[in-house]
């Protein structure tokens, strides 16, 4: 079929399986272009389908000729009907690792369920003995708690009082104000649930307990703390407690690793245009003016440069790994300088319908959004018939 994105709010309703491809090619392409990285050898990586967890296996496998495993979440495609990109992309990784002579498989489930935890352990057990990074990069909006089947909802919004700023709708270019309305305490307590650190936790228990953690094995989570521009709906907000529990599940994490010499860390990664970002009022505005200005500065990354400079210059760099005064790991660095955040902040208060196609880079962040579904790349024939039915190899 010939497959065109069609856009339905700030989510795309179909994804091209060759352009999908060609994204996971061309970070297969930079991670080789740094060089080999003395990492971990095997890896399980929990939402290893987009975002940062697609990232962290695609570095894990081509900058430390890893053996990864990933779960994930997608909608395999039907006939006439295209799957979810993180689909498209890890058939496209498993292709290539494959081709490099690497051990790849997937599961595709709901990870925060029992069932999904045991495939998972039963595949390391018996593929691969023990595991040394387990990477937890999980964005979901729901989950269902497997102990007590409770649905939870996850909700941005923030705490305490109605929070009022500018946003963008990325579609239609259209800056507006928005006004969201303040949480009450079961929207954080849902929120805490869905993307706190309990299911990082009990991840680890898990293995743990089979002992399928090798010594010395490591765990890293995904969090983001941003500017004051957007604290009230995300770091101060339902999010940034579920952040705050995920930063305190990682000492706790790290505790009941001592004995095996194992630890956790949160890195703090930069704000990117990914599925589950796009869907939070306030940032996509605040997105394309710091692409603007950290594309002009020359220190714009993605998630497979943020990811690479993870693993090369914090996690596997033979010295101690580096943490702020929380025990974070941060490759926010550079978006959280000082001067880029003066320049991000002047431009906010300048930023109108009329002014942002000059002053932010909404440009690049569609043309990012649409790279999410495999739109937009170099290379691909998009006016060409595709096959959309796409297996994975080895998914389970
Ligand atoms: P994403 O939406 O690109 O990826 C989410 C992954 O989770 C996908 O692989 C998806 O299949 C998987 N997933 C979702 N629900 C699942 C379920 N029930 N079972 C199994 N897999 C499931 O998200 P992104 O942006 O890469 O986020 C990953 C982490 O990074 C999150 O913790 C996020 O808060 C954090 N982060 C994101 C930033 C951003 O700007 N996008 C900035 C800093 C941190």
């Amino acid at each position: 079929m010939i497959i065109e994105p069609r856009m339905r709010g700030f989510i795309c309703l179909t994804s091209h399986p060759e352009g999908c491809e060609q994204n996971v090619k061309n970070q297969i392409a930079y991670v080789q272009s740094k060089g080999p990285i003395d990492g971990a050898k095997k890896v399980l990586v929990i939402g290893a389908s987009t975002g940062f967890g697609l990232a962290s296996r695609i570095t894990s496998a081509f900058g430390s000729d890893a053996a990864t495993i990933g779960v994930f979440f997608e909608k395999p495609p039907l006939e006439g009907k295209p799957g979810s990109p993180g689909w498209y992309n890890s058939a496209a990784f498993e292709k290539e690792a494959h081709k490099a002579g690497l051990y790849a498989k997937s599961i595709n489930g709901d990870a925060f369920s029992n069932e999904i935890k045991k495939q998972t352990l039963d595949l390391i057990k018996a593929d691969l003995g023990q595991i040394d990074l387990i990477i937890y990069s999980l964005a979901s909006p729901v989950r269902i708690h497997p102990v007590t089947g409770v649905l939870h909802r996850s909700v941005l919004k923030p705490i305490g009082s109605t929070f009022t700023n500018k946003t963008v709708d990325f579609h239609t270019g259209i800056v507006s104000e928005i006004s969201i309305e303040p949480c009450n305490e079961e929207d954080i307590a849902n929120t805490v649930a869905v993307m706190g650190g309990e299911d990082w936790a009990m991840w680890i228990d898990a293995l743990k307990s089979e002992n399928l953690l090798a010594p010395g094995a490591t765990t890293v989570a995904y969090s983001y703390i941003g500017p004051s521009l957007t604290e009230a709906v995300y770091r101060k907000g339902t999010i940034g407690r579920a952040k705050d529990h995920l930063e305190a599940t990682a000492f706790s994490i790290s505790d009941s690793l001592k004995d095996i010499k194992g630890k956790a860390f949160v890195s703090v990664n930069k704000a990117l245009v990914t599925q589950a970002s796009s869907a939070i009022p306030v940032i996509p505005l605040y997105i394309s003016l710091l692409y603007k200005i950290m594309k002009e500065e020359g220190i714009h990354e993605g998630c497979i440069e943020q990811i690479q400079r993870l693993y090369q210059d914090r996690l596997y760099s033979g010295n101690e790994i580096p943490v702020d005064e929380n025990g974070r790991i941060r490759i926010d660095d550079w978006e959280m300088r000082e001067d880029v955040q003066a320049k991000v902040a002047k431009l906010w208060l300048e930023a109108t319908t009329e002014t942002l196609p000059q002053l932010g880079d909404l440009a690049g962040y569609k043309q990012d959004f649409l790279n999410l579904f495999g739109f937009g790349f170099e290379g691909v024939d998009y006016l060409a018939d595709t096959n959309e039915v796409v297996r994975i190899s080895s998914i389970a």
